[in-house]
């Protein structure tokens, strides 16, 4: 099965692809922390991402899709995928089309003005990449899964999270009417609780 789950930044797509990913063994695909490891490692890549990241703005669409494009020619690719955060442009969406069938563009919905605290409150696990939020595991440095080192994301200040929401809505909220078009979005709700949005999911994911 071949995924997509699209939303606003901080909707929840990162927080329930590591629960779907466990759930139907599907290789989970996030473009943002595909950028960020290439930041960390230094690599050409990662000097180029990093100036759009760290001003909330989309990386360019031809290196975005010729990253993805590489990844899900792998193996591990061969019986579906989950991606996360990619397409966020229409280009993206096309040229995705070009080279696979997506089954499913799951829209994870939720009021835009919810998503400034999500985004400004998050801590990211180093070692397993879960996200938390401090409302529900306080100031603690430690990750609640794996034992790993917390951190803030560069992009989740006050500022970039402004830029990223305006970019969300003028480039890939389009990308909502693409995919009923094309007669494979569901969407569900984003604003309950996280295991309320993964019971949601799955109901649609086993109703295909
Ligand atoms: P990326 O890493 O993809 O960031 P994003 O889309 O901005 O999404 P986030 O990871 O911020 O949010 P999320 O929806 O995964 O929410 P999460 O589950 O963590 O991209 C970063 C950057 O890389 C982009 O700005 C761009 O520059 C570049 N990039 C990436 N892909 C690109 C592409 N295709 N093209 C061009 N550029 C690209 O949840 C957020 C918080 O809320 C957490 O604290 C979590 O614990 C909490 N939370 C989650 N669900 C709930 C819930 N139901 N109730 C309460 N709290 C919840």
């Amino acid at each position: 099965m071949k995924i997509i789950l699209l939303g606003a930044p901080g909707s929840g797509k990162g927080t329930q692809a590591f629960k779907i990913s466990e759930e139907y063994g599907l290789p989970h695909i996030s473009t943002g922390d595909m950028f960020r490891e290439n930041i960390n490692n230094k690599t050409e890549l990662g000097v180029i991402a990093k100036g759009y990241i760290d001003a909330g703005q989309l990386c360019p669409d031809e290196v975005t899709f010729q990253m993805v494009k590489e990844r899900i020619s792998r193996k591990d690719c061969e019986k579906g995928f989950l991606l996360d955060g990619f397409p966020r442009t229409i280009a993206q969406a096309e040229a995705l089309a070009s080279v696979c069938k997506i089954d499913l563009a799951l829209n994870i919905d939720i009021p835009l003005e919810k998503l400034f605290k999500r985004l400004t409150g998050r801590r990211n696990c180093r070692s397993c990449g879960e996200s938390f939020h401090v409302d529900y595991i306080g100031d603690t440095k430690i990750c609640p899964h794996c034992g790993g080192e917390l951190y803030i994301r560069d992009d989740d200040n006050e500022k970039t999270v402004a830029s990223r929401l305006q970019v969300y809505t003028e480039k890939t909220a389009a990308l909502i009417g693409y995919y009923e078009k094309a007669k494979v979005l569901k969407t569900v709700n984003g604003d309950l609780p996280i295991e309320e949005v993964f019971e949601e999911i799955k109901r649609v994911i086993n109703g295909l």
